[in-house]
């Protein structure tokens, strides 16, 4: 371990997710273990650039590992996408005496990270985010807990659709990618999904599947449809001018992203969290903690965000198997 780490800080920034909590624990309470004074940076990237700091010792994340959300709040700030607003942070940053600096959030913020870095700060990038979306790692905090929201919510659309033989569509989030989708649609039996990740046409995996399954007998249906399709006003009322089904939209927004975390969000961000104070006084700087082949690793911000992570095709295939 290096010596010349004394003092750490620790953000959230882009959208919350369940689990960023743990997180920020492990973090204060794994610097606390090493004798390191960690600081909290509230709202993202602002507070680094209006010196919004607090200190946070061993204590002042008591009770919170059950909590979602992010106790440092969380923000998306345009001043920092700049060289000036990166520079201003970095003199702030300098200011608090801050010897290094765990960013907790998605792909954004971990540009962010990486612009930090070259110009002289230390900097480690802790993927949290519902989406599933950074593409080094298997896994982003928040995403189990986000999951198990949206299938509880579908099962409950499900009473009310069965109940009036209706079809229902729901939206779940994701931003660009279908990881929520596809995994919601396996676990909740829908009929039908839409992801982004793969081609699709109305009347081939929309119309077909929903009049099939009402000839075997089927008296609902489930559709899933992901954020970066969108759209599911009109694809619920193209579905009952063309079927006389009659179907409703749900778009379940931002109830996705809150709750207390699951046992697998808890677990991972710990880990995450105190592998990010142990990079930092290993010297190591510019890596994203991330998990590959179910193992934590880290690799070089750019490098991994740079990789290809692909949506299985065969989740798609089996989520349509299902439904005979
Ligand atoms: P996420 O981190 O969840 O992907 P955003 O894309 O909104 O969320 O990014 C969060 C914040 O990170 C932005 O408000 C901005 O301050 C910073 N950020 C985003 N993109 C960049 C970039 N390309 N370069 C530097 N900072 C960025
Ligand atoms: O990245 C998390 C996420 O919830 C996405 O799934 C969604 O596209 C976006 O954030 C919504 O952002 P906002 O909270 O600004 O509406």
């Amino acid at each position: 371990m290096k010596k010349n780490i004394k003092t750490i800080g620790v953000l959230t920034s882009g959208g919350d997710a369940p689990g960023m909590n743990a997180a920020i624990r492990a973090v204060v309470r794994t610097g606390a273990y090493y004798g390191l004074k960690v600081m909290g940076v509230k709202r993202g990237y602002n507070g680094l650039i209006n010196g919004d700091f607090i200190e946070m010792p061993p204590r002042s994340v008591s009770d919170i590992l059950q909590r979602g959300g992010t106790i440092l709040q969380t923000a998306r700030c345009l001043d920092f996408k700049t060289p000036e607003g990166v520079k201003k942070a970095y003199d702030i940053a300098k200011v608090f005496g801050l010897d290094g600096l765990i960013v907790i959030g998605g792909d954004g913020s971990f540009r962010g990270a990486k612009d930090l870095c070259e110009i002289g700060l230390p900097t480690i990038a802790l993927p949290g985010t519902i989406d599933n979306d950074i593409n080094c790692s298997e896994y982003t905090v928040g995403y189990d807990t986000c999951l198990n929201t949206v299938i509880d919510a579908v099962d409950k659309i499900r009473d009310t659709a069965a109940s009036h033989e209706r079809c229902s569509v729901v939206e779940v989030m994701g931003r660009g990618a279908g990881y929520i989708a596809i995994n919601a649609a396996i676990a909740c039996g829908a009929d039908v999904v839409l992801v982004p990740e793969s081609k699709w046409s109305f009347d081939d995996d929309v119309l077909r599947p929903i009049l099939e399954s009402k000839s075997r007998g089927k008296k609902h249906s489930i559709i899933i449809v992901a954020e970066g399709i969108g759209g599911v006003i009109e694809i619920a009322k193209e579905i009952q001018e063309k079927t006389g089904i009659e179907s409703r939209a749900t778009i379940l927004g931002h109830v996705q992203r809150g709750g207390s975390p699951s046992v697998r969000d808890r677990v991972i961000a710990s880990q995450m969290g105190a592998r990010s104070v142990e990079l930092l006084l290993e010297g190591k700087s510019n890596r994203i903690v991330c998990i590959q082949n179910g193992q934590i690793v880290d690799v070089d911000i750019e490098e991994g965000l740079n990789m290809t992570k692909t949506l299985p095709q065969e989740m798609i295939k089996l989520a349509k198997k299902l439904t005979v």
